[in-house]
């Protein structure tokens, strides 16, 4: 397995469409330990493949407390969604050290292959209610601070620049 590089918000990258995988080949099973190695290392909930650059529907994530339970979402779509919002508070891998409340469905049930190449239907509440709308949106081009106000945006994305400019002048 290899740790892979995450985009950091404001790269145009994060904003391409994810196409669907054809097949759960073993390609894509190390696209996805190496994911999973990449979210573990960073001490993420969630990532998806947009982050790392690779522009197929692959997520993973881990809402578990003891962080021992992966799930992998391969060609995730949304069966159901509660018609309650919750407003939580959310972080990304891609814009380190930066939360704000979004308002999303409470809950959802989500249909996807896993790891296997086996169709499922998870129901996520709470955490990862949050974490697979978040995760599906990057899949789409979206990042989170899309659904803040553009002034908070237009700060995140000048403190972002001046954070990822400053951290290649020490190295
Ligand atoms: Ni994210």
């Amino acid at each position: 397995m290899a740790r892979l590089t995450i985009l950091r918000y404001p790269d145009p990258r994060l904003h391409k469409v994810a196409q669907p995988v054809a097949a759960v080949d073993d390609g894509i099973r190390r696209l996805v330990d190496d994911m999973l190695e990449t979210m573990y290392a960073a001490e993420g909930v969630g990532l998806a493949a947009t982050q790392v650059d690779v522009h197929r529907r692959v997520i993973v994530m881990d809402t578990s407390e003891q962080r021992d339970h992966p799930i992998v979402l391969i060609n995730p779509e949304l069966s159901w969604r509660s018609p309650e919002f919750r407003l939580a508070e959310e972080g990304c891998l891609s814009v380190p050290a930066i939360y704000d409340k979004v308002e999303r469905h409470a809950s959802v049930k989500v249909q996807a292959l896993g790891r296997d190449g086996e169709p499922f239907e998870m129901h996520a509440e709470d955490l990862a209610a949050v974490c697979v709308q978040h995760e599906m949106d990057h899949l789409v081009g979206k990042v989170f601070v899309e659904y803040l106000s553009a002034l908070k945006r237009d700060r995140i994305r000048t403190k972002m620049i001046k954070k990822t400019r400053d951290e290649a002048g020490k190295a």
